[in-house]
C-alpha cells in the first residue's frame, strides 16, 4: 500500500521500534527495498534527495513507478523527499505524487526555520502528505560535524518548534553525520539528549546518517526513541561491492544479471537492518487506519 509516513511512524513511536528510510535512485533499488519490506512484513520509507532527483532518479519517473510497486504489496510504503530545501523542489515532489516531504531549513536561524517549516507542513497536510523537519543540524561525516555539539538539537527549543510548526516527525542531531566516517571510526551518540528529546516531544524522532553508526549505537538509539533511520551510503556501498565482485568473477557477465546481483546484495543488507531495528513483522498492516493514495 502507498501511504504517508504518518501512521507508520506513530505506530513505531508507540511500540518503540524504527522504520528504515532508504535512499533510492533507480528501479533496482526500488525493487530491492519494496521486496525486502514485503518479505520482512515491514513498513518502509523510500527517500530521494533533490540532488539525487536531479542527477539520476527523476522524480516524475520514479514517483509513479514506486507508487505502482507499492500498491502491489500489502505492507505500507511511503515515498519521501529527503532534505527538501527549496520550495520549488518540494512543491515539484508534491506534484509528482510523493506521499511525504522533508523540509530541511536546519541551516537557518530558529525563527526562519519555524516560518519555512510551518508553511511546508500546512501545504503537505492539506494534500494528505506527511512532513518531516529538522532542528539542530546533522552535517557531514567528512567535516566531522558529528562531533560539533553546538549543532545538536536543544530539547526545549525543539518543543517550541514542534508545537509551532505541526511537523509530523523531527530529525534530531545527536552525534551522527551523513556519509562515510574515517575507516574504523564509530561515532559517539548523545543518548541522554535523545532520551530527553523523546520525553519532551513525545513524537516520532528521526536519525539521519544511519550508515557506519555501528549496530550497538543503532539499537540503543531505537531503544531511546528513534523511529525512522535514514540510510544511504551503506546501501550504495553494498550495491557497488556486489557489482565489483560479480564483474571480477565474470567480466563477461550479462548486464541484467549484474543488476540482479546488486539488487540481491541490497536486499540482504536491508532485510538484516529491518530485523536489527525491530520493524520486521511489527506493523499490523491489516489494521492500517490511515488513508492510502490513489
Ligand atoms: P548516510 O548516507 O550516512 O546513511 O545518511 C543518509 C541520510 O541521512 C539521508 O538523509
Amino acid at each position: 500500500m502507498y501511504v504517508s509516513m504518518k501512521d507508520m511512524l506513530w505506530h513505531a513511536h508507540k511500540n518503540q521500534y524504527a522504520v528504515m528510510a532508504i535512499n533510492c535512485v533507480n528501479m533496482e533499488q526500488a525493487k530491492a527495498i519494496i521486496q525486502s519490506a514485503e518479505e520482512e512484513k515491514s513498513a518502509v520509507i523510500i527517500n530521494i534527495s533533490p540532488r539525487q532527483m536531479k542527477a539520476h532518479g527523476h522524480a516524475d519517473i520514479l514517483a509513479p513507478m514506486i507508487k505502482g510497486m507499492a500498491k502491489k504489496v500489502s505492507v505500507p510504503v511511503a515515498f519521501n523527499l529527503d532534505h527538501g530545501a527549496d520550495f520549488e523542489d518540494i512543491t515539484y515532489a508534491m506534484q509528482c505524487g510523493f506521499s511525504s516531504v522533508m523540509i530541511d531549513s536546519s541551516s537557518y536561524e530558529f525563527e526562519e526555520n519555524v516560518r519555512r517549516t510551518q508553511m511546508i507542513a500546512s501545504l503537505a497536510h492539506g494534500m494528505g502528505l506527511s512532513c518531516e523537519a529538522e532542528l539542530g543540524h546533522v552535517g557531514a561525516a567528512k567535516e566531522a560535524d558529528n562531533e560539533k555539539e553546538d549543532l545538536y538539537t536543544n530539547p526545549q527549543q525543539a518543543k517550541e518548534f514542534v508545537e509551532r510548526t505541526g511537523c509530523d516527525c523531527l530529525a534530531v542531531a545527536i552525534g551522527t553525520a551523513h556519509g562515510s566516517y574515517p575507516k574504523g571510526f564509530i561515532p559517539r551518540l548523545d543518548f541522554e539528549r535523545l532520551k530527553l528529546l523523546k520525553e519532551t516531544l513525545q513524537i516520532p524522532l528521526v536519525l539521519h546518517g544511519g550508515s557506519g553508526a555501528g549496530e550497538k549505537n543503532i539499537k540503543k538509539a531505537v531503544a531511546c526513541g528513534i523511529n525512522k533511520i535514514n540510510v544511504c551510503t551503506d546501501l550504495f556501498k553494498h550495491a557497488r561491492i556486489a557489482t565489483a565482485r560479480a564483474l571480477e568473477e565474470n567480466p563477461e557477465i550479462d548486464y541484467m544479471d549484474l543488476c540482479i546481483e546488486a539488487q540481491n546484495a541490497m536486499k540482504d543488507f536491508i532485510k538484516n537492518y529491518m530485523r536489527m531495528i525491530g520493524s520486521s513483522r511489527r506493523y499490523d498492516f491489516e489494521k492500517h487506519q490511515g488513508p492510502e493514495f490513489d
